[in-house]
């Protein structure tokens, strides 16, 4: 397919998706895959996979002990669950935008309840929050997020909040997407001035940001990132890469093409908690 009859297909369907709430209806996203990033509200435990395929053995015992903020983490509690049921000694649900969702958080705790962890145990450890300005300096020993980066309107300011949360030797562990959220066309977003993108075509929670607008606000935080992934989707990035727009052109290539990244965030010159 050519890039103009592609382009004709993207513009109809992120003018379509701009008339549809951020959050679109469950009922809706089954008949728009394409649109659709959730991943957390129906596998909690999905998701702490994620996190533990992607911290390896970096922290051998992890989360056990440990007091976890989850950032972002949707409509339910459900990798919050799981973390307790793995160990941690208290889990932090940081939601700011999506409300619980009652009838399907309550089934993501039933489905993590293990043999001698009741639900109510596990409840009792997770709390929900809706800013992390609630919480005290220094008070948590692990951040985790997965899909949110890329929506957070003001990245500076949340890594400076989470870097005043996080307990020396603590650390984080981000796993973002940076597709573009109509996911058949992962970079085409990239065609667009801010100007046109925020006017027309932002579904309202895609900045757009780069891997290294991330690396940049949690070093300018004062942390250390190392990026564990940087993964660009080489086919897909080959038919735009002439027509990024101007604003992108200042990028390099990794910033551009990388379409899942994975940062783990320390303080500089600690070993890991
Ligand atoms: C694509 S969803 C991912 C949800 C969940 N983590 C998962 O894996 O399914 C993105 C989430 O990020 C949240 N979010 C957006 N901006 C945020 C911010 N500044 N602080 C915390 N959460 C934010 C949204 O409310 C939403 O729940």
């Amino acid at each position: 397919m050519s890039l103009f009859f592609s382009n004709c297909i993207y513009v109809a369907a992120r003018l379509a998706r701009r008339c549809l709430p951020t959050t679109v209806p469950s009922g809706l996203r089954r008949l728009l895959p394409f649109l659709d990033g959730n991943f957390g509200a129906s596998n909690g435990a999905g998701v702490v996979g994620l996190y533990s395929h992607h911290l390896g053995g970096r922290r051998p015992g992890w989360p056990g002990g440990l007091t976890v903020l989850e950032v972002g983490v949707g409509a339910t509690n459900g990798s919050c669950y799981e973390l307790a049921a793995l160990g941690a000694r208290r889990v932090l649900a940081l939601e700011p935008y999506v409300a619980l969702a009652v009838e399907r958080d309550a089934a993501q705790l039933r489905a993590t309840v293990r043999a001698g962890v009741g639900a109510e145990q596990l409840a009792e450890r997770v709390g929900r929050i809706g800013e992390a300005a609630s919480l005290e300096t220094g008070s948590v020993d692990c951040v985790l997020s997965n899909s949110v980066l890329e929506h957070v309107a003001e990245p500076e300011r949340l890594a400076r909040e989470l870097a005043r949360v996080l307990a020396p030797g603590g650390f984080m562990l981000h796993v973002v997407d940076y597709r573009d959220h109509f996911f058949r066309y992962p970079y085409h977003f990239l065609q667009w001035s801010r100007a046109t993108w925020n006017r027309w075509l932002n579904p309202g929670d895609l900045p757009r940001w780069r891997l290294g607008d991330h690396r940049a606000a949690f070093e300018r935080a004062g942390l250390r990132v190392e990026i564990l992934v940087a993964q660009p989707i080489p086919d897909a990035f080959a038919r735009i890469r002439q027509s990024v727009h101007a604003e992108f052109r200042h990028r390099s290539e990794e910033d551009l093409a990388t379409a899942y990244g994975v940062l783990l965030v320390t303080w500089p010159e600690e070993p890991l908690k």
